[in-house]
């Protein structure tokens, strides 16, 4: 798509989206599988179905529903996406990092990710939640790939310190506060949808992952590019491929995240106000 189409989609998304609120969201907050009792949060929410966004794409996977819901938390005013997009559904990555541009464009200065993910690393268990220091993209698609769009970013944006270390500084500290276990690692993003093989799993071990999903990794490389700060989660849904000697499943992804929503609920609602 031509670089004057792209933006032109951003600014008609955005000027949908201003027109239903109040005021400039300043946080935004992406939610992953399982994960979006988060939006409960929300005082005087706004709800936005993706289907009637212009240029937004409408996600289809079991556990995450398609709806933006704006509002506040903790006096904060937030925008947070319930549900997201993944490139195993077919869509192409500049689409799935589509709704941070969206964001940027409204004035959100801090995007919040989280999701679920495989632990790769062994002294992890099943319900931690790890705070993301790190990601490797092993996605091979970069969504800044094209003609630079030079009024989002610069052409080559730094990923030195993609997840701030302010943010997790704060993070360590709120969730310390709440006598929360907070493991902090390295992400590695994967296409999907198949669940890795245990030799896989071996081999991001040894390249220096932690824990392992489908989703994230191109989000905040548009974020970055942006200039929006970034604070990212994973709920660790499993151990992953070959740790247990168990098969891998959704359920069990979902069954997860369920148990463990209210302490990650917590958490964000702690953090919030301090971002
Ligand atoms: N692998 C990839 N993605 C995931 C996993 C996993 O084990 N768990 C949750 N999302």
């Amino acid at each position: 798509m031509a670089n004057m189409d792209v933006l032109n989609n951003i600014r008609e998304a955005a000027s949908f989206i201003r027109g239903k609120i109040d005021g400039e969201p300043e946080i935004g907050l992406i939610l992953g599988s399982g994960l979006g009792i988060i939006a409960e949060l929300v005082e005087n929410p706004v709800v936005i179905a993706y289907e009637n966004i212009p240029h937004f794409p409408v996600s289809t996977v079991e556990g995450h529903a398609g709806e933006l819901v704006v509002g506040t938390v903790a006096g904060r005013r937030v925008i947070l996406m319930k549900g997201r997009f993944h490139l195993y559904e077919g869509y192409p990555v500049e689409v799935v990092s589509f709704p941070v541009r969206v964001m940027k464009e409204l004035g959100v200065k801090k995007l919040v990710v989280t999701n679920a993910a495989g632990g790769i690393n062994t002294s992890y268990e099943v319900g931690d939640l790890m705070l993301i220091k790190d990601h490797i993209n092993f996605t091979f698609r970069n969504p800044l790939i094209g003609p630079n769009l030079d009024e989002l970013g610069p052409r080559f944006p730094d990923m030195s310190e993609a997840y701030s270390k302010r943010l997790r500084q704060i993070a360590r500290e709120v969730a310390e506060s709440q006598g929360v276990k907070l493991q902090e690692g390295v992400y590695i993003g994967l296409l999907g949808p198949s669940y890795e093989t245990p030799a896989e799993i071996r081999m991001m071990r040894t390249l220096g992952a932690d824990a392992v999903g489908m989703s994230t990794v191109s989000e905040v490389i548009v974020a970055r590019h942006a200039g929006i700060e970034v604070l990212g989660f994973s709920c660790i849904s499993n151990m992953a491929s070959g740790i247990l000697d168990q098969p891998l499943s959704h359920e069990e992804v979902m069954e997860t995240t369920e148990r463990e929503k209210q302490k990650f609920l917590r958490l964000i609602l702690g953090i919030i106000p301090k971002l």
